[in-house]
């Protein structure tokens, strides 16, 4: 097969350039990724070839663990008793999820403390009780052979993923991949959940397939706690990608504020998606085969806000997505290519059926001048025409998508370990030498492995073209010391590429952070573009200021943001960038997850710019509680946001504001305030957009909380209702973008920007578009007054 005779040119690896041709681009496979089921593991593979990870040996520490010496990241459940052949397996997984002092909540050494991977060689496990996983936790198949968990009754749920000494929106870093989740042999009568996943950001479930009887009461993944009690539903997870669903009830049951759910495919479920409660969630690349029903919403209230169908499709389903909304807002729907047989429903709710491929329609608030005016802008139920940047979709017109990558055809001889480097990833060595020599050594040569740690640079980490970097389970690069202190001459902690580089550079599991309090620091700076679309990538890869051990960000921040420019910005896609990211919470903590320093007052300055023309995917990519904004997208074009969550910094207001605005970073300067003295003017704008072309944003939840702080809690009596003034400033000429599904939470205005007669204004607001977060927020369907 295609894939294996690149083994043969990896062992040919040298170091003279010309015979490096391991990573040459094309083997990126843009858009593609390996789908589990269309290649069934065993056919895939000689059987003489082992997973990498499997194989490749174990060097991660927990640095910061007290007494942790000896803890152990890595389990093999094959080390506990696991068997694989079919016999009971329940206690021997569950000991390997338990052992080193683990446990739930965070209590045994906060959220990063006792990270564990739960590692599961193919085979069947026959599972008797509830599987738990703490915070904490990846359960790890072998992705050339998947595992199968079979429930041997009717367990509910089979695997437990939510921790509930937390509450789901708190229950982050909890993963799992490459796995089979098998109820076939349970009695179909009897009720049960597969997966209970009602977590949060920073959670990650790929690649996995659920295969349930047909015509069963089963239901496959739950998003949704434990019904009836305090902790049901109501996670707020970024995303979910790359699942196959077999049978059963329902294959997903979504529960939550929020949720990106990407490439995932539906057969012979009674229904696939059934959405029980959500505020706001893009659907991208769903796909349903001969599914009863493709999705319901047709509970009342399901959907609070807007939800977004992106490149789906329909066979053989009776219908493929069947609402009940009541309209004027409240459950908005956007379809934008949505390919269905014929003679099949696509879209009904109420009076409305739509059949066949349906191209584009918006059933919501829309508005189509920027003249504010209610009564020209209104609820429409209708086709609509969008026009997508070339540059963002593939030869089939589908946006270009990418799995996460496995790196499963190759075997662990084209793995470099940084720590073999002479890195020591220990959280007080300085290894930015080894990891930068590292760097060049493996470029076109071998993938690079960070073995889990806490990776101290006191300068810019550089990726060069030819790059692949791989993490384990959060393997931390952290910035520290004076390189990264000046605030007038920013420095990138990690930067992939020099300006105008093309190539090949991804990364996967890995989190960049700051050790201190840094003004100067700037997280991840992306200056490459791929040979290809999607060549350049990041998954599962966070960006964090403060909120975890080994950062003093916390504890030293003190009491006033004033004191404490944590940081200078989470991420910066410059100009000759071109970069897909999937999975990406660029968190400045709101609170510590660790224990101590329980400070509340970071301040970074900036969330994510954008200058990017060639093409900038965000696939399930967060901001949170930056000062100056959330996104920012600056003379920038061809950009796909799949939705964006965004919360200001909770202390927000405060005068006088912390940062000086940069115009050399496109900073807003807060001048639409001039003559207000309304100080929530001066909050972070959740996004801003200016001289931008092809900007398609399928989706936001802009939630504002708080906006006092009493002297020892903030608090959420937002006087008047509203606790910002502003959501997204759109300016400067920007054309042929859309901004679907706008969700706020108590944010005054949605839009702001050129009036029709083209002076700075209100363009829409939340008191006109009631919806989304309930009894205090907005959804705005579409807003076109800048598509022409
Ligand atoms: C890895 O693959 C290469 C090329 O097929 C082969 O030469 C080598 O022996 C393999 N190494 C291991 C450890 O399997
Ligand atoms: C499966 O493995 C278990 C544990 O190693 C062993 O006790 C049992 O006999 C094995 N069963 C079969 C059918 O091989
Ligand atoms: C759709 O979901 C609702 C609950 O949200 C349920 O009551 C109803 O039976 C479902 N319809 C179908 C056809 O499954
Ligand atoms: C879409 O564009 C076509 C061609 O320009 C036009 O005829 C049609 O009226 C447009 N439809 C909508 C809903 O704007
Ligand atoms: C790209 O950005 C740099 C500054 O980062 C600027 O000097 C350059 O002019 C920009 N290039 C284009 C084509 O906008
Ligand atoms: C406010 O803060 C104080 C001191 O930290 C705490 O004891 C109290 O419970 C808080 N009140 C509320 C309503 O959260
Ligand atoms: C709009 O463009 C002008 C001129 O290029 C610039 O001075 C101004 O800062 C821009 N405004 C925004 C909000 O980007």
């Amino acid at each position: 097969m295609k894939l294996y005779n690149l083994l043969i040119a990896a062992a040919a690896c040298v170091a003279a350039s010309e015979s490096r041709s391991i990573l040459r681009s094309r083997d990126a496979e843009p858009g593609k990724g390996r789908d589990a089921l269309k290649f069934p593991a065993s056919t895939l593979t000689p059987s003489s070839q082992k997973y990498w990870y499997e194989e490749i040996e174990k060097q991660g520490t927990s640095p910061f663990l007290e007494g942790g010496e000896d803890f152990k990241i890595y389990r093999n459940v094959q080390d506990y008793g696991a068997s694989g052949n079919g016999s009971d397996a329940t206690a021997a997984i569950q000991a390997a999820i338990d052992d080193g002092g683990r446990c739930g909540g965070g209590n045994c050494g906060g959220y990063t403390g006792r990270q564990a991977i739960v590692y599961i060689p193919g085979g069947t496990y026959l599972i008797s009780d509830t599987i738990r996983l703490h915070v904490g936790t990846e359960l790890r198949g072998d992705p050339l052979n998947m595992p199968v968990l079979k429930a041997e009754s009717a367990l509910d749920p089979l695997v437990r993923g939510f921790d509930p000494e937390l509450v789901p929106t708190t229950t982050f870093m909890i993963s799992i991949r490459n796995i089979i989740f098998d109820s076939t042999s349970v009695d179909p009568k009897s009720s049960m959940r597969l997966l209970d996943w009602a977590v949060s950001q920073t959670s990650t479930l790929i690649n996995c397939v659920f295969n349930m009887p047909d015509s069963s009461e089963h239901v496959g993944v739950a998003q949704e706690g434990e019904p009836d009690t305090s902790n049901e539903g109501g996670g707020s997870p970024i995303i979910v990608s790359d699942l196959t669903f077999h049978g059963g009830r329902v294959g997903l049951l979504l529960n939550a504020q929020q949720c990106t759910l990407k490439g995932i495919r539906f057969v012979g479920c009674a229904t696939g998606l059934e959405v029980k409660s959500v505020f706001a969630a893009t659907f991208h690349g769903l796909e349903f085969d001969t599914c009863g029903t493709g999705v319901n919403m047709t509970k009342e209230d399901s959907v609070k806000g807007g939800v977004s169908f992106v490149d789906c499709s329909s066979t053989n389903s009776d219908v493929a997505i069947d609402a009940m909304f009541t309209g004027h807002g409240a459950g908005s729907a956007i379809i934008d290519n949505f390919a269905n047989d014929e003679d099949k429903v696509t879209f009904q709710a109420g009076d409305i059926r739509l059949t066949g491929d349906v191209e584009s329609y918006v059933m919501g608030n829309q508005y189509v001048d920027n003249s504010n005016d209610p009564f020209v802008n209104n609820f429409v139920s209708s086709e609509i025409n969008i026009t997508r940047p070339r540059a963002l979709v593939e030869r089939n017109g589908k946006y270009l998508v990418k799995a996460q990558p496995t790196y499963d055809q190759y075997n662990v001889s084209s793995f470099a370990s940084v720590k073999d480097a002479g890195a020591k990833g220990d959280g007080r060595t300085d290894d930015t030498a080894a990891i930068n020599k590292a760097l060049q050594d493996n470029a076109d040569c071998k993938i690079t492995f960070f073995p889990h740690g806490v990776y101290i640079v006191t300068d810019t980490i550089v990726v060069p073209p030819g790059s692949r970097i791989v993490g384990e389970f959060m393997s931390m690069i952290s910035g520290s010391g004076p390189n990264f202190g000046d605030i007038d001459h920013p420095r990138p902690v990690v930067q992939v590429g020099q300006k105008g580089d093309i190539g090949l550079s991804e990364m996967t599991d890995m989190l960049i952070t700051i050790a201190e309090i840094l003004p100067g620091a700037i997280l991840l700076e992306v200056n490459m573009a791929g040979a290809n679309p999607g060549d350049v990538s990041f998954h599962t890869t966070h960006l964090f200021i403060g909120g975890i051990a080994g950062s003093e960000v916390n504890q030293k921040c003190g009491t006033s943001p004033v004191d404490c420019k944590a940081g200078f910005m989470h991420m910066h896609l410059t100009n000759t960038s071109q970069a897909y990211i999937e999975n990406m919470w660029a968190w400045t903590a709101d609170h510590s997850l660790d224990g101590a320093g329980a400070s509340g007052f970071i301040g970074t300055g900036r969330g994510i710019l954008i200058e990017a023309i060639k093409g900038s995917w965000l696939m399930g990519v967060s901001p949170e509680h930056t000062d100056l904004y959330g996104t920012n997208i600056a003379n920038a074009e061809n950009v796909y946001n799949s939705f964006s969550q965004f919360e200001t910094a909770y202390w927000q207001p405060w005068e006088p504001h912390p940062w000086t605005p940069n115009a050399a970073y496109h900073d807003p300067d807060f001048s639409n305030c001039d003559g207000d003295d309304n100080p929530q003017c001066r909050m972070g704008w959740p996004l801003r957009v200016s001289g931008s072309k092809g900007f398609m944003l399928y989706g936001t939840g802009f939630w504002a909380f708080f906006n006092t702080w009493d002297g020892s809690n903030y608090t959420g009596n937002c006087p008047g209702k509203y606790c910002q003034l502003n959501a997204v400033e759109v300016t400067n000429r920007t054309e042929g973008s859309y901004l679907f599904n706008i969700n706020t939470k108590q944010i005054q205005n949605l839009v702001w920007g050129p009036g029709t007669d083209g002076s700075a204004q209100v363009l829409a607001e939340q008191a006109h578009n009631p919806g989304s977060w309930p009894a205090a927020g907005g959804i705005l369907a579409a807003y076109l007054g800048f598509s022409d």
